[in-house]
Parts: structure tokens; sequence; C-alpha cells
């Protein structure tokens, strides 16, 4: 007997390409996870290292042209199987997206308590009125005020954050199962972004979703992601649980973001960001995609990719030659200290 929740969606070897006019972009190389019922997933990289191209192709929504590889599975259901139709019906109803400009999402030429029914009547036989109601009803949930009147607002008339709101209603108005969230605050000023990632939290807790949570920022999961994945160059680099990965990181990259933090206590506060950029996802580097910018980087390194290996007991899970080395120093984020700076 475990009681651990159930299993809703697993992505397993997927794999992305993009044929182009300059060569293949491999923006996806072997991601895999879990994800369990109300949990909330953090997917943690730079820009470009294919986060938001690994959900594009969960939710079914990659351009024309791409090349998917690997297995998804919703409740057991092989989704790169499954007919358009089912597809649709997945996604919307069991599988919601926030992106990062609500803009992109909301059309601008229809109300935004008619786009909120239609997200209701594109799954449910149900007379406009009630869906009307449970536009309103969701309104209220993500706390926009005097909801009855909003609905005949246009999303211009909306403020930034508002209009986030009105997306998170938008996602779970049909009660999904999955939320995944991309970037949803990237573009807010800080204290928005903390209102609406609260209000995100509360109203998963409200519709019983789980969330995967996109960000370049691995602040923005502390506190809130149960597990995280970190991403380099089109593949997880590491994965555990949050404070295993705030604390005990076992890849230089990880070290590296946790170091790019102003907040973070163990470097003093001091700000290390990691020197160079991500590599072309055209022409790879050979061995390690970080060698180029790794200050662990050795012959071996350069030669051969590091596979993703079991680092502790936990589910911990990093892909480095060298993370016992990492192990051994207190403070990780030091190995991308700046030449300026005191050795303390
Ligand atoms: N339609 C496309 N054709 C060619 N390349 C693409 C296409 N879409 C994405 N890419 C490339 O795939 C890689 C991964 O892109 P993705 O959008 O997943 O990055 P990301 O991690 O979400 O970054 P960001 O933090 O900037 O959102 C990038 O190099 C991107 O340029
Ligand atoms: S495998 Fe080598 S280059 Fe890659 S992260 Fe580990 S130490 Fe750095
Ligand atoms: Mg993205």
């Amino acid at each position: 007997m475990t009681d651990l929740p159930a299993e809703i969606l697993r992505v397993k070897d997927l794999a992305v390409e993009f044929p182009t006019e300059d060569g293949v972009v491999k923006a996806v190389r072997g991601v895999s996870y879990a994800l369990h019922e109300r949990e909330v997933l953090g997917i943690v990289g730079e820009s470009g290292s294919g986060k938001s191209v690994s959900s594009l192709a969960v939710m079914g929504l990659l351009p024309r042209g791409a090349r998917v590889r690997g297995k998804i599975s919703y409740r057991g259901d092989d989704v790169l199987k499954m007919s358009a139709r089912k597809r649709r019906d997945l996604r919307g109803r069991k599988i919601a997206m926030i992106f990062q400009d609500p803009m992109t999402a909301l059309n601008p030429v229809h109300t935004v308590g008619d786009q909120l029914a239609e997200a209701v009547l594109a799954h449910d036989l149900v007379p406009r009125k009630q869906a009307l109601a449970r536009a309103r009803e969701m309104l209220d949930l993500v706390g926009i005020p005097q909801a009855e009147q909003r609905l005949r607002s246009y999303p211009h008339e909306f403020s930034g954050g508002m209009r986030q709101r009105a997306m998170i209603a938008m996602a779970v108005i049909n009660n999904p199962d999955v939320i995944i969230a991309d970037e949803p605050t990237t573009a807010l000023d800080v204290t928005v972004q903390a209102q609406i990632l609260e209000k995100l939290l509360e109203v998963k807790d409200a519709v019983n979703a789980a969330i995967v949570l996109i960000t370049h920022d691995l602040g923005v999961v502390a506190g809130i992601a149960h597990r995280v994945l970190v991403m380099y160059a089109g593949k997880p680099v590491e994965i555990g649980d949050t404070d295993t990965i705030f604390y005990r990181p076992r890849m230089p990259y990880t070290a590296g973001l946790l170091g790019s933090m102003p907040s973070l206590e163990t470097s003093g506060g001091r700000l290390r960001p990691i020197k160079g950029a991500p590599p072309s996802l055209i022409n790879l580097p050979s061995g390690c995609p970080f060698s180029p910018r790794c200050p662990l980087a050795d012959t071996r390194c350069h030669g051969e990719e590091p596979a993703l290996a079991e680092v502790d007991e936990g589910g911990h899970y990093a892909a480095c030659h060298h993370w016992d080395q990492l192990a051994a120093v207190a403070d990780p984020t030091a190995l991308f200290r700046t030449e300026s700076e005191p050795v303390t």
C-alpha cells in the first residue's frame, strides 16, 4: 500500500527537433518526468533551454514541421497517439496552459466574459447563461473585483496583473488536472508577481490541480514547487525535491543558477552569474554541453556527455561526471566566484 498521490502525467524521453534552413535545431533532447496529483513541479533553465518547447509538445501545440519523439502519457493514455479530437478535448479540459503574455492568448475584440464562456462551451453542452455564471465565479476566484461588470470588459481595459488573473481563470474554468504555467509572472513587476503566484496556488488548490511551473528564475520556485527539474541545452541536468536542489545541488549549472539569485544566503547575498552563453542547438559542443562554461570541466567533460544518474536517495538525479566534487564543497555557488571577489 502506498499513499503517494496518483501519477497524472508522464513524459518519457521526449525529443523535439525543428528542421530549419541553417540545420536541425535540437530543441529538446530527452526530457523525462512524472507529475502527480496536486504536485507543483518547477522547470527551470536559461532562455532557449527547451522549457517552452517541451511543454508545447505536451499540449500538442508545436508548429507544423516539428519532429517529436518519445512518449507522453496522461493517466496512462498515450497522448501522441490520440486522435486530434481527443487531444483537443484533453487540452482545455484536463491540461490547461497559462502563457507569459496574456495578450497572445486573449482575443482583443471579445469581452473577457465571452471568452471565458466560450472556453466552457467548447467542451460542455450547457446553456450560455450557465457558462457566463461559471465565468463570473472564476473571476471571483482569481480575485477580480466586481466580477459581474468585469465580464463585459475587453482585455485592454485590464491591467497586466488583471489580465494574468483572467488567464488563470480561463485555464481553470473547466477544472483541469494539470496547469502548465509558462513564465506566468515574468512580464509583471515584482509585487504583482508575488500576488499572482499566490493566487495561482490558491486557485490550484481550489480546483485540485497539479502545476508545471516554468521559469528562468530559481527564486520563483522556492517555497512553491515540491520538485524542481533543471534544464540545459534541451536536457534535464538535475532533478530533485526543492530543498535538495537549493541546498545540495550536484550539477555545476544548478549551482550557477543559485549564484545568480540575489537573495541566496549561502553566497552571502553576492551575485555570481554564470559567464558565457548557452550553446547553439544546431551545433552542440562535443561532450557535456555545459563544459565551455563550467569551472570544473576537464578532458572527460569535453569528450563525453554525462547521463542523468541517481546521486542520492529520494529521486535526486544529476548529469555531471564530477557531481561528487561539488558534494565536497560547502558553498557550491563559490565555483562561480569572480576574480575580483575577495575569498572569505
Ligand atoms: N519553431 C521553431 N523553429 C526553430 N527553432 C525553434 C522553434 N521554436 C523554438 N525553437 C528553438 O528551440 C529552442 C528552445 O526554445 P524554448 O522556447 O523551448 O526555450 P525556453 O527554455 O522556453 O526559453 P525562454 O526562457 O526564452 O522562454 C530555442 O533555441 C529556440 O530558438
Ligand atoms: S560534466 Fe563536467 S563540464 Fe559538465 S557540468 Fe559536470 S563538471 Fe561541468
Ligand atoms: Mg519559454
